[in-house]
């Protein structure tokens, strides 16, 4: 496994590694580090179709708010360069802030409408830190399939809506969400849960599974009926701090009334709820066909 941390020699050595194999697809795991199972699937799965896979670690500064924890975020390059090695990782790609911003940006990459909902509304900016990072990591790999966990629906749906706009010559593969055993969904921020947070937090995957079991049992119709019972289960717990809890079409994030009136035939559970100073995130997507 090779580390780079310059975007001209990442850019020299995939041009290389092109001319000796021909044709190779090279497939990207975009993560902001700190690795856990959830990364590890996305790579193990772009393992599956391409033959040379690019992680890159990249705590990208404009996709947070003044207020959110870019300075705290976790971070362990020593532990996540063994976890990218074991994984199979072909090539990491580590840039300092200064490499991917030498000047403050100028250009952005903006998508509408889809960002102005669920961590859209909450997190004004997010989304264009996102897809401006994405779309300078899709520039300098140029990889033939780039690989998103299902974790961040919305951000599936953001980066999809920018391939097709921008005819980026790039395959989105979105990957399952990977749980711990008792349900929580795997996440970066999990470490700053005390054990009470981590233990109230379970609510979050019950109340989603009981939502899709509802949905399955056609016991639900309206979309508000769904969404305030996902909310009833979340009050539940006496430090859930709700931010939102929504139920849109997928991956369109249109808002119903009838659920069966889903554009695309899926539906998203969408929700963001704080433990102490922790910010979760949680969704399930259910087919109505
Ligand atoms: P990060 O939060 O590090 O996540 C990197 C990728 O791992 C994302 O595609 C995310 O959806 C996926 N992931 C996280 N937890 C997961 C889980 N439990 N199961 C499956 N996949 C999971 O998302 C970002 O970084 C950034 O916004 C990024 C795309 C790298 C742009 O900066």
């Amino acid at each position: 496994m090779i580390v780079i941390r310059n975007i001209q020699e990442l850019i020299n050595h995939l041009s290389e590694e092109r001319k000796q194999r021909n044709d190779l697809a090279v497939g990207l795991v975009p993560t902001m580090g700190y690795l856990h199972a959830g990364h590890v699937s996305l790579i193990t799965r772009a393992k599956q179709t391409c033959p040379y896979v690019v992680l890159s670690i990249f705590v990208n500064p404009i996709q947070f708010g003044p207020n959110e924890d870019f300075d705290k975020y976790p971070r362990d390059e020593a532990r996540d360069l063994q976890i990218a090695e074991q994984a199979g990782v072909d090539v990491v790609f580590l840039p300092t802030v200064e490499e991917m911003y030498p000047s403050p940006t100028k250009t952005k990459v903006s998508v509408s409408t889809l960002t102005t909902t669920l961590c859209g509304a909450s997190r004004p900016g997010h989304f264009d830190g996102v897809t401006t990072v994405v779309s300078k990591l899709f520039h300098i790999v140029q990889p033939k399939q780039a690989f998103f966990g299902l974790k961040d629906a919305q951000q599936v749906a953001v980066i999809n809506q920018m391939v097709v706009d921008l005819n980026m010559p790039v395959q989105i593969i979105p990957c399952p969400i990977l749980r711990e055993e008792d349900g929580l969904a795997l996440s970066s921020r999990n470490v700053y849960l005390s054990a009470e947070e981590r233990e109230q937090a379970l609510v979050l995957s019950e109340s989603l599974a009981a939502a899709e079991q509802l949905v399955h049992d056609g016991q639900v119709v309206q979309a508000i009926d769904l969404q305030a019972f996902v909310r009833k289960h979340i009050e539940q717990s006496p430090i859930a701090q709700i931010d939102y809890v929504e139920v849109l079409s997928y991956p369109r994030l249109e808002p119903l009334n009838e659920l069966c009136s889903a554009s695309d035939g899926l539906i998203i559970i969408a929700l963001a709820v704080k433990f102490g100073k922790t910010r979760l995130i949680d969704n399930t997507i259910i087919s109505l066909g």
